[in-house]
């Protein structure tokens, strides 16, 4: 049994010739659903800015299973489609084809909107947004050749106003809505899109930046305990393989049950009012 994902749940090469780009794929819940991947037969193509980063995420990878191919494509910012184009030209070049896309860079940090830039809200909007959308403009031909897949890496927060996530709820609302319409769109071509909404998942970055202490976070969860991300692999590989062949258009919540009970779960709560010397008032954590 994997640690990484269920192999007694999932057929062994259940994804063997196929081919899934992973943008993010050096990043915690990125990486673990290309290691899944691979694991049951795929070849991957890690897509990521930080060369050093993604250089170790795919030589680590590839040797999860003999004869995997992750090839990585490095200096490849979302932001830009000329890039991403040419790492798709790479993996079709040294892959062969494109399946699968895993649309998950993204940007964040906590900032109350008093020290959020213009600048700042921008950049994680078009890291999310703009470079889920950028994704699939430059996979598209091979996801309508192959009646590929998409996932994009979402979230729970924007279901709510949480506070210090301005700039990243609006974004991963924006990526829901564009899952939902691409969905539509593309499905005619064979196309599906879905989402999965990650909640609470140890160990991942996003979890260390918010988490003060774990037993409360766990005390309200549904299920009582954290995420983990072979949570996020297995979830991956259902919306992946054939067993989902009818499902597009979805939002897949993967996190126990927390979002029911609304937006105080987990996190920084609320802010608190400061009054400063000049008599103004700010928030902060
Ligand atoms: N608080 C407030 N503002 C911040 C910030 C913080 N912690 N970090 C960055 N910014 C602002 C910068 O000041 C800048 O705004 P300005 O021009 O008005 O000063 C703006 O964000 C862009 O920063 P920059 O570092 O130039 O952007 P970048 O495009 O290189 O980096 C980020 C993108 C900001 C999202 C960066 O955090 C990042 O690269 N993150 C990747 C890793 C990550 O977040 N992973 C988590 C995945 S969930």
């Amino acid at each position: 049994m994997s640690s990484k994902v269920s192999t007694e749940v999932w057929k062994p090469d259940l994804f063997k010739g196929k081919v899934v780009f992973v943008t993010g794929g050096a990043g915690s819940i990125c990486r673990v659903q290309t290691e899944a991947l691979v694991i049951l037969g795929a070849d991957a193509a890690i897509v990521g800015r930080n060369p050093a980063k993604t250089d170790a995420a795919a030589v680590e990878i590839a040797k999860l299973r003999p004869g995997a191919k992750v090839i990585l494509c490095s200096n490849t910012d979302v932001r830009d489609v000329k890039l991403i184009a040419k790492a798709v030209e790479k993996t079709v070049n040294e892959l062969g084809r494109i399946d699968f896309v895993i649309a998950g860079a993204a940007g964040n940090f906590l900032s109350d909107f008093n020290h959020l830039s213009s600048n700042a809200f921008k950049s994680v909007v078009d890291i999310d947004l703009l470079g889920s959308y950028n994704t699939v403009k430059a996979t598209f031909e091979q996801l309508r050749k192959n009646k590929g897949a998409v996932i994009f890496v979402s979230a729970t927060l924007h279901y709510y106003g949480i506070p210090f996530q301005v700039h990243v709820g609006a974004a991963k609302a924006g990526v829901d809505a564009l899952s939902n319409a691409l969905a539509v769109e593309l499905g005619p071509l064979g196309i599906r899109c879905n989402c999965i909404a990650p909640g609470g998942i140890d160990g991942t970055e996003g979890m260390l930046r918010l988490l003060k202490d774990k037993q409360t976070f766990i005390d309200k969860v549904p299920l009582h305990r954290m995420g983990t991300t072979k949570d996020i692999a297995d979830t991956t590989v259902f919306l992946f393989s054939p067993a989902a062949s009818y499902i597009t258009g979805t939002v897949l919540v993967v996190d126990g049950g927390s979002w029911h009970l609304g937006s105080s779960h987990g996190g920084e709560g609320y802010p608190v009012l400061i009054k400063q010397k000049n008599s103004e008032t700010v928030t902060k954590l």
